[in-house]
């Protein structure tokens, strides 16, 4: 696991960026494994910046997103296919049809899993998986407890993962209750991760990920794992570490 310390936000998004950018540059027909939520929103500015100034080339990228609510139409301004249109798609040339987000409009979820993770395959895998991670180590929707052999398959979001969702809706109780996520086997198949992190309060959750026993009670520790996993995260995140 390889871990880059960032001074502050910006740094992070500048230096994750850095990191996609370049793989859409050396293999232009990559397929990119994307996160929603609002650490990963700066790093999508600096695509859109760097697809503006004509340094890359979206044109034969495919997409996979990591999760999306279920019972949630795309049109919703909280769904995750809403804020990828608004954060990244509709700022970069990717062809509509490569974006792939599991249908939170398919009321039966396995059909909706099946059809996700069916697609990932048809792509051929995914080149690098970008994650945020929850302050519980969730990573996707994969709360504590998860097994880590799951595929794409239908959760119930834990109460600490409503709570901080509620920040985006009306109230509490309108925050969906259910999610289609990729599996922890699904992220792990990734070739690459790329893991973003900033902020105190995330703190605890990074330093168990990174130095804690590897235990479903930490669905992120799972990383420690995988061959090839890079960690971008600023001094805050970072702060239990030293
Ligand atoms: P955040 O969410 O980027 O909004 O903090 C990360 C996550 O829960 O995976």
């Amino acid at each position: 696991m390889k871990i880059i310390r960032t001074k502050d936000y910006g740094e992070m998004s500048r230096r994750a960026a850095g990191i996609l950018a370049a793989q859409v540059i050396l293999k232009p027909d990559s397929v990119l494994g994307l996160a929603t939520g609002s650490t990963p929103e700066g790093l999508y500015r600096e695509l859109a910046e760097m697809y503006e100034r004509g340094e890359l080339d979206f044109s034969d990228i495919h997409t996979v997103n990591l999760d999306e609510y279920r019972g949630i139409s795309t049109d919703n301004d909280q769904s995750y296919r809403f804020f990828m249109q608004k954060h990244l798609f509709s700022k970069v040339n990717i062809r509509p049809e490569c974006t792939f987000v599991p249908n939170g409009e398919e009321a039966d979820a396995e059909k909706a899993c099946a059809a996700h993770e069916a697609v990932i395959k048809k792509l051929g895998g995914i080149d690098i998986q970008l994650l945020g991670i929850g302050n519980n180590g969730h990573i996707g929707f994969n709360e504590p407890g998860t097994e880590f052999v799951n595929e794409t398959h239908c959760v119930a979001l834990t109460e600490s993962t409503i709570a901080a969702n509620a920040r985006f809706f009306a109230s509490v109780s309108e925050v969906p209750k259910e999610a289609y996520t990729m599996g922890i086997g699904t992220i792990m198949r990734a070739k690459k991760i790329l893991l973003v992190a900033n902020g105190e309060q995330k703190a605890e959750a990074l330093y168990r990920t990174c130095c804690g026993p590897v235990t479903p009670e930490v669905p992120a520790s799972v990383l420690q794992l995988h061959p090839n996993v890079t960690v971008v995260a600023d001094e805050a995140a970072l702060s239990k570490m030293v």
